[in-house]
């Protein structure tokens, strides 16, 4: 018997065997243990030879089994280990490192030029009321400039006359937001993402702003002129020209414009040569009727604003000639450019 036991045992291929074996010899109705059941009818000399015999055997067969449990749990555990080993001595796979796209960079370089000259940074929604995007800048119902800014509606329900959300056109809005939040004095500056249906290579239908604006008693063009030139020079450093042309806005009077010499030669945008100019932003005096929309008195106050296009002080600085690689999200473009490792 002891022998029988201990060779199955031996072979036993897994734990189920193992159980199964146990069941057989030692369990309730197991060999071993019906043997056992038979000592109470022998006599008392032949039970005491039999009895430690058979209690021997049933610790001998119970060592046994666990002793073969136990191998098989490491030999199971061994085959894990063999199947998913791991070289630790490999070479790391490659793994590029992210970096800044060029238009934030520019956003926040040109945050700390304004810093320094005292501006502080506002924001505003996107989205935007009719009121704020227009009508509050002294352009009302119908005036022209509402068709040339090619403005993204959002839709109203059916029966709801009111006039819809417009995904924000420029970001003079955020100098009413600014102004009716704080009073005058004011000196600020608002960058961020506006929209307009309009595309080609200086035109994206999504681009960026950085709105100026600076209330105070007497501010006069001249205090406009010179922070844009100090801007200029301390964004491009000293070699841009800048080109000051009257222009028209509903929101400021007097206005100009403000374009920067560059050229175009063999698909590369240069900088402070060649005969043509790129606009960069709009600018003037804060129109009263603004003021006063914005509970701003015009009589004791006045001052100026301006909204530079970001993407193009961008494309101008890193010689980009096309502004719609800047949302096309191309590494390759961004690391030949070397905007990323
Ligand atoms: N909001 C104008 C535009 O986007 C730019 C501008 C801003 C002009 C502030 C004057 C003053 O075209």
């Amino acid at each position: 018997l002891k022998s029988k036991y201990l060779s199955l045992i031996a072979d036993a291929a897994d734990e189920a065997a193992i159980e199964d074996l146990r069941v057989q010899a030692v369990g309730k109705k197991g060999e071993i243990s019906l043997q056992m059941r038979e000592l109470g009818k022998m006599t008392p000399e032949e039970r005491q030879t039999a009895g430690p015999a058979l209690n021997a055997l049933k610790d001998e067969i119970n060592s046994a089994l666990s002793a073969k449990k136990a191998a098989l749990a490491d030999a199971a555990l061994d085959e894990r280990l063999r199947s998913e080993w791991l070289d630790v001595t490999l070479p790391a796979r490659d793994r590029r490192e992210g970096s800044i796209h060029p238009i934030s960079q520019v956003t926040e370089e040109v945050s700390a030029i304004f810093a320094d000259m005292g501006f502080a940074v506002a924001e505003g929604p996107q989205i935007e009321s009719d009121w704020y995007n227009f009508d509050a800048l002294n352009i009302p119902g119908h005036h022209p400039a509402r068709a040339e800014m090619d403005t993204f509606y959002t839709h109203r329900a059916e029966g709801d006359n009111r006039p819809p959300h417009v995904l924000r056109t420029h970001t003079s809005p955020v100098q009413i937001r600014s102004m009716e939040a704080n009073g005058a004095p004011i000196r600020i500056i608002c960058p961020g993402r506006v929209y307009r249906a309009d595309y080609d290579q200086t035109h994206t239908p999504m681009f960026n702003q950085v709105e100026g604006l600076a209330i105070d008693k007497d501010i006069s063009m001249a205090n406009l002129k010179w922070t844009l030139e100090e801007f200029f020079s301390a964004y491009f450093g000293a070699r841009v020209k800048t080109r000051f042309r009257a222009s028209h806005f509903p929101f400021t009077e007097p206005s100009a414009e403000v374009d920067i010499q560059c050229s175009w030669v063999d698909g590369q945008l240069k900088v402070g040569e060649g005969d043509g100019w790129l606009e960069v932003l709009g600018s003037g005096m804060v129109h009263p009727k603004v003021l006063q929309a914005a509970k701003i008195d015009p009589d004791q106050w006045q001052g100026f604003a301006f909204g530079v296009g970001i993407d193009r002080i961008a494309m101008l600085k890193y010689g980009i000639p096309d502004l719609r690689a800047f949302f096309d999200s191309d590494l390759r473009w961004l690391r030949h450019y070397g905007f990323s490792a």
